[in-house]
């Protein structure tokens, strides 16, 4: 059995992907919405680069600017003043997904324009060293640095969502309602902690998202941390745990990034290194994506009971290796599919 957690509430929370990015943060973050019922969903972490995906009521949706929490719809959606926007993607998404009533961008966050998006395609260094998504962002933030970028508040079609996004969620925390903070990327692809030069243009850390959005460090009560149980990697740098594409197709996992189409590198399970982001990162609690990958008898499970023998050994492994207490575990793509054992805990 896992440990026991005593959770009273969770009024600040930031969630982060714990490896390279597509851990499934979309799918967690859409499961503690509706579970937990957020006043504010708000977006850190680097800009357009990240694709997540959310399957909720049968639809599949895969959103690069607005919080993926989108889809539990009383809450307010927030871009914070550290994400760099591209207008465009921005406002494409806002009016497909129905969102313009209740969404708001901080009016610094730094605007990517057309010429960044065509220095990250057309720099060999980045396309194709790096392998940046080519979506503009490191010319963007490096602009920003060099302090010429344009920001949200210079950009009238932007007008309508411009906000204080910093106010008005620590004035939501001061009243104590639930603000969930979602994070982009991951722990491997932080400029600061991850595999340098292989990572992106920011750090992606918790603290990094709380800084993006703009909350102090003594108000974030919960860091979720989100690992998936193969971890996988898009673009080049180092894998320590990789397999090679014939070993992960007899795992039956091939996986292909949401953003560019490119397939996703796979890697067996590191302990080692998911301590060490969950260190970094302060994690609080561990969420696990893909308990059905590692046995598919396991998928759409709800309850702990009805995991394996298998997947239950992993996930003890798993709090053994990380020091840190699972309480989410998804078991397939769907929203409805997922152990919450913050259900059981003693509050
Ligand atoms: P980034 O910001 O790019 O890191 O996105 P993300 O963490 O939201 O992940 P992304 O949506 O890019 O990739 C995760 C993929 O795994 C998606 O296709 C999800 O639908 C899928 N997924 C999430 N949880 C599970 C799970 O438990 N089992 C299976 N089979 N798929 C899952
Ligand atoms: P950039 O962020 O586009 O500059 O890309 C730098 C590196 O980060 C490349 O290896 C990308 O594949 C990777 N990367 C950036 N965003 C994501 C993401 O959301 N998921 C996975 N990898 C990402
Ligand atoms: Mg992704």
């Amino acid at each position: 059995m896992l440990s026991k957690l005593v959770l009273i509430d969770m009024p600040a929370t930031v969630l982060v992907g714990g490896f390279w990015g597509d851990e499934g943060k979309g799918k967690i973050v859409s499961h503690i919405a509706f579970s937990d019922k957020p006043k504010i969903i708000a977006r850190g972490g680097v800009g357009p680069n990240a694709g997540h995906t959310v399957e909720a009521k049968g639809k599949k949706y895969g959103v690069r600017m607005v919080p993926s929490g989108f889809v539990y719809e009383d809450a307010r959606l927030l871009i914070g003043a550290g994400v760099l926007v591209n207008p465009a993607v921005f406002l494409h998404e806002v009016e497909t997904l129905g969102l313009s009533e209740r969404m708001g961008v901080d009016k610094r966050c730094s605007i990517i324009e057309d010429i960044h998006i065509e220095e990250d395609k057309g720099d060999s260094h980045l396309k194709e060293k790096i392998g940046s998504t080519g979506t503009g962002c490191g010319p963007a933030n490096r602009d920003r640095v060099m302090r010429v970028a344009k920001q949200a508040k210079d950009i009238g079609e932007l007008g309508p969502f411009v906000t204080d996004v910093p106010l008005e969620i620590n004035e939501a925390i001061d009243r104590d309602e639930m603000v969930l903070v979602e994070g982009s990327q991951g722990f491997g692809l932080s400029l600061f902690y991850g595999t340098y030069p292989y990572v992106t243009s920011k750090d992606t850390t918790a603290s990094m998202m709380a800084a993006d959005v703009g909350i102090g460090p003594t108000k974030i009560d919960e860091v979720i941390v989100v690992f998936k149980t193969f971890p996988t990697r898009v673009g080049s740098g180092p894998f320590p745990t990789e397999i090679s594409q014939e070993e992960a197709e007899k795992l039956g996992i091939v996986e292909y990034g949401t953003v560019t189409g490119r397939r996703r590198r796979i890697g067996l399970w590191d302990g080692e290194y998911a301590r060490y982001s969950a260190m970094i990162n302060g994690a609080t609690q561990i969420a696990i994506t893909g308990i059905d990958k590692l046995d598919e008898e396991c998928y759409g499970a709800t309850k702990w009971d009805e995991l394996t023998k298998r997947a239950k050994d992993f996930l003890e492994r798993v709090e053994e290796d990380v020091r840190i207490p699972v309480t989410l575990i998804s078991t397939g793509p769907g929203l409805e599919h997922i152990i919450d054992l913050r259900d059981n805990i003693i509050t």
